[in-house]
């Protein structure tokens, strides 16, 4: 019984450890947090989605896995040589012998070294491309998504989506999954290659697998939580991040830095928080496989040591010198995977948890989508008509009410109104930016959604109250990636709305250098940029949101004149703000609360004397103030 007291004590020393872990993870709390990352997809749903990305590369992955199984030759075969060139020792020397030994060894090395570099290769090789095919897809999905649906999820939840969650399945396909296989292969060899060395000392080490199943365990619970805060955590700031910068300006002008930078240090605490508590979680359990690996290795030599002094033997094997040296090493071969296969299985976890995210962005059906039967018009006249136009952003809350009026082909008609009567709302449903719920719109006769979206838009050149400019250049701002355009044209285009003196000015002309938004620009002159834009595109018909923003009177002047000029160009519907753009139109509608109060030409709703003829005074008498005339 002495004999095995040292067994004993490195037992109950593992055993004690074993019993404190169980105890920990059974008074952890929000046991309920910890078990799963609240899917709703099913592991095998995940799973098919994804194997049609992977399927493509069926060879590459079939060529992995023979590479792998060769690498693992080594990790099998490194041990029993070694223990062949241990027992050397013992037996009448023969350098010959000892030679083919380490030219055997080398050998399967640099095959097992080749192995996993090409191996290396090939999986990174397939994962970017896999990962390249999934970012496009999903950006190419995003962008099929309707306005309503963007306005839904924030934009920095969809960044972290399309870099981070990417990221992440790209790495399940280059590392995560490899690595299970592998791992598994070489746990399963090394057992095998350890019961036909010697069974009594793998009977020993296989002690020690109930523990290493209770600490794996437990440590997948606690990591699973703390992968997943950490994951929130991203995505968190990543949000709040691409609004705040976004707003930086306005967080500014308001004296907001200190709140939003508490609010910030909270979310960032969180963050590190999250990692300090995945850095404990690894900390714990990276030694505690080592101290059973310590405790197997101990054993070893007690019952190895043990075995060659008194010569036992065990199912009819003996131990010597070369079996304790084969099994110090397969112990290794034999932890190492283990380790890994319980801190792979999270980030495979993780990596599905990802996918999920994924899938649910392209689970959302774009909304606005072409019918079956849609054509395709290369020309329009640009007539426009709404008929009886009932439209809400949020169902019953109607924005639109019963809105009917016509547009000949060539006309140019200015909406007037408070703001929020539904102005905007009224353009930005000409194009399906959003559909209308009741009603029709018609172009050229033609229900637009009987037009197929690319072929619609391509008919209309939108001028926004909040002109975007792309990081770029003058150049490719105007010209939007169209085809064939010469500076000439554009230069031209730019003339015509009197643009030309902004680009002009600019010290390197057409490449002038465009900031992300166009900051480095005033609004007058974004507003222009986007004229001329419009003009090079030729579109039939134009919609103008005027920008409200204080423009200087220089700007205004040009505005003004570049407006009346594009009236000349095709059909313009305009929201206007400016009396004297208003007074140009062939018609002016009146609009309050999402209908049409008052709808003629100027002279006739002046001779109406109803709210138009109100606005028009109000606007009048600034004007004559302005202009430094006393009111009337
Ligand atoms: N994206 C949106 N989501 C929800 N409601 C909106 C949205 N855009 C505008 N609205 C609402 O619709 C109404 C009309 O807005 P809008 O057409 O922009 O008015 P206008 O351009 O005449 O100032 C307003 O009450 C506004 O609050
Ligand atoms: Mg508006």
């Amino acid at each position: 019984m002495r004999e095995y007291l040292p067994l004993l004590i490195v037992g109950g020393a593992v055993g004690a450890f074993a019993l404190i872990f169980l105890i920990a993870y059974l008074s952890m709390k929000d046991k309920k947090e910890a078990i799963g990352f609240d899917r709703s997809m099913k592991d095998t749903e995940i799973i098919r989605r994804l194997m049609v990305y992977a399927r493509p590369y069926r060879k590459n992955f079939l060529i992995v896995l023979l590479l792998v199984l060769i690498s693992i030759a080594y990790d099998i075969a490194s041990p029993v040589i070694m223990g062949r060139i241990e027992s050397m020792v013992k037996e009448p020397f023969e350098l010959g012998r000892l030679w083919l030994f380490v030219a055997v060894y080398a050998g399967i090395l640099l095959i097992s070294l080749a192995s996993t570099f090409l191996q290396a290769i090939v999986l990174q090789v397939t994962g970017q491309k896999i990962l390249s095919r999934l970012r496009e897809d999903l950006f190419v999905h995003i962008e099929s998504l309707s306005h309503a649906q963007l306005n839904q999820i924030p934009v920095g939840k969809l960044v972290t989506r399309v870099t981070n969650d990417t990221g992440a399945i790209s790495m399940m396909f280059t590392n995560i999954l490899v690595n299970l296989v592998k791992n598994s292969f070489i746990v399963l060899g090394v057992l095998g290659a350890m019961l036909l060395v010697n069974f009594e000392l793998t009977l020993m080490i296989l002690c020690f697998v109930p523990f290493i199943v209770l600490f794996t365990w437990i440590f997948r619970k606690f990591s699973r939580r703390a992968y997943r805060r950490v994951k929130d955590g991203n995505t968190d700031i990543n949000t709040f991040l691409s609004e705040n910068l976004t707003g930086m300006k306005i967080i500014q002008i308001f004296n907001r830095e200190e709140a939003k930078q508490a609010e910030f240090e909270e979310k960032n605490k969180k963050l590190t928080a999250a990692k300090y508590q995945q850095i404990m979680v690894f900390g714990i359990f990276r030694p505690l496989v080592y101290m059973l690996y310590i405790s197997s290795v101990l054993c070893l030599f007690y019952l190895g040591g043990r075995g060659v002094l008194q010569e036992t033997v065990f199912l009819g094997q003996v131990i010597d010198g070369g079996v304790i040296v084969t099994f110090y090493m397969f112990i290794s071969k034999f932890f190492n995977p283990i380790q890994s296969l319980a801190e792979q299985f999270n980030m495979l976890q993780s990596a599905m948890a990802s996918a999920e995210k994924i899938f649910t962005i392209f689970d959302m059906v774009p909304e606005i989508v072409d019918a079956p039967d849609a054509i395709d018009l290369p020309s329009v006249r640009g007539e426009i008509e709404f008929k009886h136009v009932w439209f809400a952003y949020k169902e019953g809350e109607w924005v639109l009410k019963d809105v009917s009026f016509k547009v000949e082909a060539g006309q140019t008609v200015a909406f007037a109104g408070a703001t929020g009567s539904g102005k905007t709302t009224i353009l930005s449903l000409l194009c399906r930016n959003y559909d209308v719920q009741k009603g029709e719109i018609l172009l050229d006769g033609i229900d637009i959604r009987h037009i197929r979206i690319a072929s619609l838009r391509s008919h209309f050149g939108q001028m926004l109250q909040d002109v975007f400019l792309f990081s770029g250049t003058l150049r490719s701002n105007i010209e939007l990636r169209m085809d064939g355009v010469t500076d000439e044209d554009v230069m031209k285009a730019a003339r015509f709305v009197n643009a030309d003196k902004i680009i002009e000015r600019s010290p390197d002309g057409l490449d002038e250098e465009v900031r992300e938004r166009g900051s480095n620009f005033s609004a007058g002159q974004r507003q222009l940029i986007s004229f001329a834009r419009t003009v090079l595109h030729r579109p039939e018909i134009m919609i103008l949101d005027e920008a409200t923003a204080n423009i200087d009177t220089e700007t205004e002047v040009l505005i003004q004149d570049s407006l009346e000029r594009m009236m000349n160009i095709g059909t313009l519907l305009m929201v206007a703000h400016r009396l004297s753009t208003i007074q140009h139109a062939d018609k002016i509608i009146m609009m309050s609360h999402g209908r049409i109060i008052e709808e003629g030409s100027h002279a006739e709703l002046l001779a109406l004397q109803g709210r138009y003829y109100r606005l028009f005074m109000l606007q009048y008498d600034k004007a004559q103030l302005k202009a430094g005339l006393q009111p009337v």
